[in-house]
């Protein structure tokens, strides 16, 4: 055990030293032992500095970091208070800053998400991600089926249980415990954060919550329902992937224009009257244009989905996600709509007989019985984070084809109006930012060019394998990371993120453009002189 003030030292230098421990099996296996933790190390190997972490055999997340830290990685295989099993991997760096960081996941998927734990590595923490309980890709729901407990790990066990050992390992490997603790997920890696929240205030200082899932027995059944409006193919009422861009075109056309600078980036989508008429086909011409029955399809997508009696079930995609409506859509082909299909079959037990036709508001009303391992993270009144001094970050694109933007609306109102009459301010714990022109956690259509990036959960890997934060902008103006950090530890609330855009992501060498993200409701708005393309001719305002 070092003395305290050794650490006291190390501490003016910002980083405690390794440990004195050998990075292996025998050594894991004795802390979980000594702790009576269950479980079984399976691996631990030391990696040296600007080493690579290869990953074999993880369906989900087959991507080897590189470039990594100094570092003693360990992958353990865990036995739950269910009696079910998980297994989590961990990186614990030779230089630690003194705190925990944990990662999430993804849809369905099964796997360690060791790219993302080797851009948090980066920055010094102590990094954890959990497989959730199974193996298995981003689509793959077979594991669920009729497997109670399996779906409870995937809906929060298996990370709360991995970060409650991960904590006790460190405070063994370390000689000393985390002084805070994070958590960064995107989408349903954004949900785990929001739900761990609300089940455990404890486990987390800070968390940062993208795009996320929340409403699982909704969001799930949606992405199944809007691709039955545009279905099937070549139907009177299908609209074909060729006026995808057409309609975008107009989308463009008309809402762009309304933040004060006609920039391609539809910057405000929910400012928008969007007049879909001027699309409709008239006088004989049938090109580039929508016939009746096709315009009353894009009503639909536009439009919330409202079920029997006006019931609301979901809300709708944005203006300024047409180039990606492909996907989002679909093209009307029945595999994509199959491929939809695992939470009835598989999560609501209907089994592989249920076909896309029994389809209707009675099912998510079972949904909502079922509650699938209580997955949906709507406990609004998130107080208790609140009191415990727990902040969150969320952040959502505008450009999002794969999980509408109008989610995240409604969790932040339906959390603002939940916890109205507590004597708290939402301002001072909870901050949301809608990202202009970003897609599903990261990225930005090439027609839009916005900036995204944000080194939020997932984006790191679109820059490169050995990408950890916001490459030449190491600060809490630009990292949601450390934007986080200075929150908790400091008291600074983030009152913009500047967001960027590469030149060429890849390079990630020279920035393109970069450009404030305001907290909700405020928005950036142009100065209207000077580039455009720098932060600092933005200011958010409220309307
Ligand atoms: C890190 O390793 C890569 C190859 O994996 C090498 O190209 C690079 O020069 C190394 N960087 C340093 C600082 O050693
Ligand atoms: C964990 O242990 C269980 C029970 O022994 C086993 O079925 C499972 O395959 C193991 N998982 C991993 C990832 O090794
Ligand atoms: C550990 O898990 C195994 C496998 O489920 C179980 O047999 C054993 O009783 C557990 N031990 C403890 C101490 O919980
Ligand atoms: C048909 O209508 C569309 C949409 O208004 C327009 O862009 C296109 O130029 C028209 N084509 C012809 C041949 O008039
Ligand atoms: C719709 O409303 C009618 C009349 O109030 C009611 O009888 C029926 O149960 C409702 N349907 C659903 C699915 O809630
Ligand atoms: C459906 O899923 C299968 C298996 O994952 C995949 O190969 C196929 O591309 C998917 N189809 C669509 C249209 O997404
Ligand atoms: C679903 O039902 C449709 C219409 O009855 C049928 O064409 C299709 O083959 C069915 N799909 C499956 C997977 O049973
Ligand atoms: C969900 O939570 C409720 C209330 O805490 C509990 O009664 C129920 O058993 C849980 N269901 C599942 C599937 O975990
Ligand atoms: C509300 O919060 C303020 C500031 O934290 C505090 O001074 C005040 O006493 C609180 N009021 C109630 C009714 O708790
Ligand atoms: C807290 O503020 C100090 C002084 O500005 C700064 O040096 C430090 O990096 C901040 N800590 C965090 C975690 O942001
Ligand atoms: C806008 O940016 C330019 C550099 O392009 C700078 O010189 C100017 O002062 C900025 N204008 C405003 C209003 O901030």
């Amino acid at each position: 055990m070092k003395s305290l003030s050794f650490f006291a030292q190390l501490g003016l230098l910002g980083f405690a030293s390794a440990s004195s421990l050998s990075c292996s099996v025998d050594a894991f296996q004795k802390i979980l032992n000594r702790n009576n933790l269950n479980g079984t190390v399976l691996a631990a190997t030391a990696i040296a500095a600007n080493g690579t972490y290869h990953v074999s055999d993880d369906e989900a997340y087959s991507t080897s970091p590189t470039g990594l830290p100094a570092l003693c990685q360990l992958e353990a295989n865990m036995t739950t208070v269910a009696g079910t099993t998980y297994s989590f991997g961990l990186f614990l760096p030779n230089e630690w800053n003194d705190r925990f960081l944990a990662v999430g996941n993804g849809g369905y998927a099964g796997g360690i998400n060791w790219i993302d734990m080797g851009a948090g590595v980066g920055y010094g923490f102590a990094v954890m991600s959990t497989d959730t309980g199974h193996q298995g890709g981003y689509q793959d729901t077979a594991w669920a089926y009729h497997n109670d407990e399996s779906i409870v790990d995937w809906a929060w066990r298996a990370l709360h249980e991995a970060t409650v050992t991960s904590k006790v390992i460190i405070q063994d490997w370390y000689g000393q415990s985390s002084k805070y603790n994070y958590y960064s997920g995107c989408s349903v890696g954004g949900r785990q954060g929001l739900r761990a929240l609300q089940l455990f205030p404890e486990d987390y200082d800070g968390v940062s919550s993208g795009a996320p899932a929340w409403w699982t027995t909704h969001n799930q059944l949606f992405a199944l329902k809007v691709l039955l409006w545009n279905f099937p193919e070549d139907a009177e009422h299908t609209i074909p992937e060729s006026m995808f861009n057409v309609i975008g075109d107009e989308v463009l056309r008309q809402c762009d224009p309304q933040d004060g600078l006609t920039d391609t980036i539809v910057s405000d989508p929910l400012g928008c009257n969007f007049n879909l008429l001027t699309l409709l086909c008239e006088g004989g011409n049938t090109t580039d244009c929508l016939s009746g029955p096709q315009l009353d399809t894009l009503y639909q997508v536009y439009g919330d989905w409202v079920d029997v009696n006006q019931t609301f079930v979901f809300p709708h995609y944005l203006y300024g996600t047409e180039s990606s409506w492909s996907s989002a859509i679909g093209t009307g082909s029945l595999s994509s709509i199959e491929n939809q299909s695992g939470f009835a079959q598989d999560l609501l037990g209907f089994g592989s007989a249920w076909n896309y036709t029994d389809l209707t508001y009675a099912t998510v009303q079972l949904a909502d019985k079922i509650n699938p391992g209580n997955a949906t993270a709507d406990d609004f009144d998130i107080t208790p984070f609140q009191a415990r001094g727990g902040k969150l970050i969320h952040h959502h694109g505008l450009a999002d084809p794969t999980l509408p933007t109008g989610s995240s609306l409604y969790f932040y109102s339906h959390v603002a109006r939940a916890i109205a009459s507590s004597n708290t301010t939402i301002d001072d714990f909870y901050r949301m930012f809608l990202i202009p022109g970003m897609e599903h956690c990261m990225s930005t259509p090439t027609s839009m060019n916005a900036p995204w990036y944000i080194a939020g959960a997932n984006q790191a890997a679109e820059l490169g394998d050995d990408v950890s934060g916001v490459p030449g902008y190491r600060d809490a103006e630009h990292d949601v990371i450390l934007a986080l950090m200075n929150w908790v530890e400091n008291g600074t609330a983030p009152d913009y993120i500047i967001a960027t855009k590469y030149t060429d992501d890849s390079t990630h060498d020279e920035v393109l453009r970069q450009r404030p993200i305001c907290p909700f409701p405020s928005q950036a708005k142009y100065s209207g002189s000077g580039s455009a393309d720098l932060p600092e001719n933005w200011s958010c305002e409220e309307y």
